[in-house]
């Protein structure tokens, strides 16, 4: 069994070449965002670990992160996607087909 509910990782990585990377389009601001919002959920639904990861290899389809044990990929475009991610995804058990890729 696994010890979280689920393990939400996002992307963070920043390339030094100015290449396309996920942490140009404020990966980092918002895992920082995901992590304070799952703090504050109710105990059930705090069985669910926020990390940073580094490049994650599809980083011209970015900012992205992935769920698991699903292995659901989303890409999102700002902090409302990232709240409906957890309200839906981690709140209800429901994909967020929209963000999916
Ligand atoms: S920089 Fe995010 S997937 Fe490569």
């Amino acid at each position: 069994m696994s010890h979280y509910e689920h393990h939400v990782f996002f992307c963070c990585h920043q390339k030094a070449d100015g290449r396309n990377c996920c942490n140009k389009h404020g990966a980092s601001g918002a895992q920082a965002y995901a992590k304070e919002r799952v703090a504050g959920l109710p105990l059930k639904e705090r069985q669910v670990r926020v990390n940073k990861a580094g490049c994650l290899g599809r980083c011209d389809e970015g900012p992205l992160l992935v769920i698991y044990p699903e292995a659901v990929w989303y890409r999102y475009a700002d902090t409302n996607d990232v709240d409906e991610i957890i309200r839906e995804h981690l709140g209800h058990g429901r994909v967020v087909e929209r963000l999916r890729i």
